[in-house]
């Protein structure tokens, strides 16, 4: 029997409903106290999760140049796997956990009604939830999100940059490409983006999510991280996926530039149109399916994998 608490944003105030999905905001959970995330727990999903929803990585230095790798489980268990990813240079993310845990399914949507509940008049449909799982020093470089975002901390200290949601810092023409898949969501990003970004240490309790297409970029301290991040989508943020992806699309097929990005209003319609004839054209770049496997998780080895 999943043990939810009342409430699992702890520290909501009625002047969150302006702020949510519009400006960053820094709230308290009570993801812990479920008991779905504790290291035992933690574990045993490892260990059910089908093995396409298991992304583990990590990278390979070779001289100057370095390359993405990737792991596998195989017969390491859940706890051992945590434990080697303590010890090394590695990301696990698990994905789509609802689909084959109903426990959390069960989470999620007592998270998101309650969110719906606090913001009368939301309704947020195609929620998901993953679990991140990183080593201490673990980096996500500069990028943004197709969908609404929440990252949730439950063990160990990440910092967080968020920037501004302007055109300076994510053109239009970026956010199409992140929409048309043309790129991997990493963006062009200078060291002087930081000037101007809110800084956020993410410890364990606390949550944040921030504005759509908002760039950021995350940085683990030094230690293991937890995290579980969440996504849901609200017809606002369909809306402005449709007029983005339209604007995508008629740039590429007809060349037009100066493309209103307004997410309300009767020019919505035919970009939503034109959205969904493109991706009957089938002209997305599909994501890669990755099927190397260069290393297996183990907790005995000194960087916590073993090359296979
Ligand atoms: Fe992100």
């Amino acid at each position: 029997m999943l043990m939810v608490p009342d409430k699992i944003i702890a520290d909501w105030q009625p002047h969150h409903k302006d702020l949510f999905g519009v400006h960053v905001i820094k709230l308290q959970h009570r993801l812990q106290d479920t008991g779905l995330f504790t290291r035992e727990a933690l574990g045993k999903v490892i260990e059910r999760c089908p093995a396409k929803e298991l992304g583990i990585e990590s990278v390979s230095f070779e001289g100057e140049q370095h390359r993405r790798v990737y792991g596998e489980l195989g017969s390491t268990s859940g706890i051992d796997a945590i434990a080697a990813i303590e010890k090394g240079r590695i990301w696990m993310n698990i994905r789509r956990v609802m689909d084959w845990a109903p426990e959390y399914r069960d989470l999620l949507d007592r998270i998101f009604d309650e969110f719906d509940d606090r913001m009368d008049g939301m309704k947020t449909f195609k929620r998901n939830l993953g679990i991140l799982i990183s080593s201490p020093n673990c980096k996500v470089p500069y990028h943004a999100d197709i969908q609404g975002q929440s990252l949730w901390q439950i063990e160990g200290v990440k910092r967080v940059f968020l920037y501004p949601r302007s055109e300076i810092f994510m053109p239009p023409k970026n956010i199409e490409k992140i929409l048309l898949r043309e790129t991997t969501e990493d963006m062009p990003y200078r060291g002087w983006f930081d000037e101007h970004a809110q800084i956020i240490d993410l410890h364990p309790g606390e949550m944040i999510t921030w504005p759509l297409y908002a760039p950021h970029k995350v940085e683990n301290h030094d230690c293991l991280n937890i995290s579980v991040t969440m996504e849901h989508w609200t017809k606002p943020i369909w809306n402005a996926y449709a007029v983005h992806y339209g604007n995508g699309v008629l740039r590429r097929t007809l060349g037009l530039n100066n493309t209103s990005t307004r997410d309300h209003g009767i020019h919505v319609y035919p970009k939503a149109a034109s959205a969904l004839l493109w991706k009957k054209l089938g002209k997305q770049i599909e994501g890669d399916v990755v099927k190397t496997r260069n290393f297996r998780l183990d907790p005995t080895s000194s960087d916590g994998r073993v090359a296979v």
